[in-house]
């Protein structure tokens, strides 16, 4: 496998490039015709490689459903994973152009690098690794869509219609990353999400500031009221309900996590930050995998402008998300924000939330027989077996990935400091090298194994 790599590298990383530099934004209505071409490229590339490939319709971007050769009395492998990246903003900040794919020390720079299309080509160029030594030794599915990043609306209701596409021995999401360089790891949760926005109106109309200011109600001033009350600077929230079901982290969990090498030190420098923020009573670790959170992404009103407005704004949104852990249902937590908004809202003030999406967290516990076939791999290829870790993210598809039972395995070659949904994100080309032979392996070991 390592030969096929060596031989094959650049002309890989050009077809990688190419893959990259289509702008498949999925949450742009501009992009929409960039994400067919994306399913496109892959859609040709699968075909190359001896897969039957469907293309499914959705309200939005299209989802990619590829079979493999059948290997009668073989197990069966899903692999998912995404098309659709997130907006390039802010562009001034990037080095080079989010989608011009550029090699600098050892990286690959481009949006899409890590999260999440760099990654579907390692499992794709492993299958081709694969095909180049004599064949598919497990029965192989693709599912790969482009709503990921705006919800998996179009997904959803694809599996919801043919929860049957998910049997399979295990579902490969090469969806996130491993916990450190040279460190393999598996989630075994993920955090669920419910994307808001609040809306806050105190006028019928904008105000000259100098003739109202003092005495009509500011927009902002009062969304960011609001705000405080739902998440004060204690980082814990004032939901009424909110944290009845949250699940503490099991005893052995957080002594696993205290073997990682990561530290919180790291972990401010990787974040750009000078110190933490959020709940002192929790490690750093546990705040972003093991507890709740509420962020504001962006908040929208008044004016925005080059210099200077004098005015009251009569209206003002906070688009902003809540993080849920396991126990938590993403359906309870949306119903609390609206009930917890309304009783913080002031009586002079129109105040509205909208679900944009809602996905629930997911638990993977690693007892099933593949999770053993995957750390062999990594012991194999990466010197190294799997650690059991959590992500702060979210996947909306997962719990449909587990529907019909299958181990749903949450493992992947991206990095910590990829910088994710950031300017400058980034593959790591040494982790893309090594995973098309540990992928490689691991299907071998699966097809091994023969479905025991
Ligand atoms: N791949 C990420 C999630 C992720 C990254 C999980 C690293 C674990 C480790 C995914 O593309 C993502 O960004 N999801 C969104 C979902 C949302 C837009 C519905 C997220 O987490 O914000
Ligand atoms: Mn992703
Ligand atoms: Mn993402």
């Amino acid at each position: 496998m390592q030969d096929f790599v060596s031989r094959e590298k650049s002309r890989l990383l050009e077809d990688l490039k190419s893959w990259l530099r289509i702008p498949s934004i999925s949450t742009l209505p501009e992009n929409a015709g960039d994400c067919r071409k994306a399913a496109e490229w892959l859609a040709a590339r699968l075909k190359k490689l001896g897969f039957q490939v469907n293309t499914i319709e959705t309200d939005r971007h299209p989802i990619l459903w590829a079979e493999g050769p059948a290997v009668p009395g073989a197990p069966t492998v899903l692999s998912y994973g995404h098309y659709d990246v997130q907006p390039p903003d802010p562009l001034n900040e990037w080095v080079t152009g989010p989608f011009e794919p550029t090699e600098r020390n050892g990286n690959l720079y481009a949006r899409g690098t890590a999260d999440d299309k760099g990654q579907v080509f390692c499992v794709v160029s492993a299958v081709e690794a694969l095909q180049a030594n004599g064949g598919l030794p497990v029965n192989m599915r693709f599912l790969i869509e482009g709503e990921e990043e705006i919800g998996s609306k179009g997904l959803t209701k694809f599996l919801k219609a043919e929860p049957d596409r998910v049997k399979a021995d295990a579902v490969l999401v090469t969806d996130v990353h491993m916990v450190a360089p040279g460190y393999p790891s598996v989630d075994t949760a993920l955090r669920g999400i419910v994307h808001a926005e609040i809306k806050v109106r105190t006028l019928k109309k904008d105000l000259h500031s100098g003739l109202y200011g003092g005495a009509a109600p500011n927009a902002i001033e009062t969304l960011w009221h609001l705000l405080e009350q739902l998440k004060p600077p204690t980082g814990t929230m004032r939901i009424p309900g909110f944290y009845d079901r949250v699940a503490k982290p099991s005893a052995r969990e957080l002594k696993a996590w205290k073997a990682l090498p990561v530290t919180e030190r790291g972990f401010i420098k990787e974040a750009g930050a000078k110190a933490l923020g959020g709940e002192k009573k929790f490690s750093f670790l546990e705040r972003v995998w093991a507890r709740p959170t509420f962020e504001v992404h962006g908040i929208v009103g008044g004016f925005q402008g080059a210099g200077a407005k004098t005015v009251i704004p009569a209206e003002a949104t906070a688009k902003c998300s809540l993080r849920l852990v396991p126990k938590q249902r993403a359906a309870d937590a949306a119903a609390q924000l609206k009930k917890a908004v309304k009783k913080f809202a002031p009586k002079y003030a129109e105040v509205s939330v909208e679900i944009l999406s809602t996905a629930d967290p997911v638990e993977t516990p690693l007892e099933a027989w593949p999770f053993e076939v995957l750390d062999k791999a990594y012991r194999e290829v990466w010197k190294r077996g799997i650690a059991p870790i959590r992500s702060g993210g979210s996947i909306p598809i997962v719990p449909l990935l587990q529907q019909r039972k299958a181990p749903v395995l949450l493992t992947g070659i991206g990095l910590p400091d990829d910088g994710l949904h950031a300017p400058n994100e980034k593959l790591t080309l040494e982790q893309l090298w090594k995973g098309i032979p540990l992928f490689a392996r691991f299907l071998q070991l699966m097809g091994e194994r023969g479905g025991k």
